[in-house]
């Protein structure tokens, strides 16, 4: 049987499926139940200060090759949430803190209260297509996302992954300015902007416009980003967007990255998610002759 044990900036993982914010991360109850489920890892939905109702409904849409979702950060603030870290720290498997704000001063202070909670890392969210003032519009700036990135790990012990937009001119540039900010690895990509209209209405069917689009359909961005970040910068990379299946996770670490976050198939495949995708990783591994998971990040880059 392949290994499939994965190490990201020291965090140790058993397998390299990690459940992805806004899946299932609304409770410290339904993080265990991934961590339960098979998950090395799990990000918890992103956190602010103060609490946020999110946007109108309807909040996602069914589109081909994926999902819409606009739920506008909805999270009950970032003391609330604590609540749910107890629960969500039971199965004693990594818990990565998600968190979001307008300026590196809140960053820093939502980060250090989640490393009180015990989260094993943190991951900034620079990269929610929709929300203003915040996610992509600071992540989409070089210098701010460094300056956000320094200001974390100047607060914090604990390793920070900063979660990247794919809608910019260079991912590269982004991914050199966090790394040069002090970050432990980063997550590409978040989900790209998009929009679906009603037809009969002749409006857009989510109640906020515009939205993420998540699922098979941005895994080629996804692994675009994954490859030109390998090149640009020295830090682990975590693949997101549209891993479905054990060959997907396969391309992305072939791309370069070493641990994959899974959040749209969440949705349909439940508590079936992460065993299957193991095994389906663990087959192809074996199907190729490769001994381990880790053996494959990079290997698309051997001709460079
Ligand atoms: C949302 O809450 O609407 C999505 C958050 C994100 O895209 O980062």
């Amino acid at each position: 049987m392949a290994d499939l044990t994965v190490d990201v900036a020291g965090l140790r993982l058993e397998n390299p499926f990690i459940l992805a914010s806004g899946v299932w991360g609304e409770t410290g109850a339904t993080l265990a139940r991934a961590l339960r489920a098979g998950a090395a890892a799990v990000v918890t939905k992103s956190v602010g200060l103060r609490p946020r109702p999110g946007y109108p409904n309807p909040t996602i849409v069914e589109v081909p090759s994926g999902l819409i979702n606009s739920m506008g950060l909805p999270n009950p603030g970032i003391e609330e949430y604590g609540a749910e870290m107890e629960e969500a720290l039971r199965p004693g498997r990594p818990v990565i803190g998600s968190i979001f704000g307008a300026t590196a001063g809140e960053f820093a202070a939502l980060a250090r209260r989640m490393e009180r909670w015990g989260v094993s890392a943190l991951e900034l969210n620079l990269s929610c297509p929709h929300a203003k003032g915040l996610g992509a519009q600071l992540g989409q700036d070089p210098g701010t996302t460094k300056r956000i990135t320094a200001a974390v790990k100047a607060a914090v012990d604990i390793p920070v992954f900063v979660k990247l937009t794919p809608t910019v001119a260079s991912i590269a540039a982004i991914g050199r300015a966090a790394a040069a900010g002090g970050a432990d690895a980063l997550v590409a990509i978040n989900t790209l902007k998009a929009m679906a209209i009603d037809l009969d209405l002749c409006i857009p069917v989510l109640g906020h416009g515009t939205g993420g689009y998540s699922g098979p359909g941005i895994k080629p961005v996804g692994v675009a980003c994954v490859y030109e970040l390998f090149k640009a910068v020295r830090v682990p990379l975590i693949g997101a967007g549209g891993v479905s299946t054990g060959e997907d996770a396969a391309e992305y670490l072939m791309a370069g990255a070493t641990a994959l976050e899974v959040g749209t198939l969440v949705l349909r495949k439940r508590d079936r998610t992460f065993r299957q995708l193991s095994r389906e990783l663990a087959r192809f591994l074996a199907s190729r002759g490769h001994r381990s998971a880790r053996s494959l990040t990079g290997r698309a880059h051997r001709g460079d």
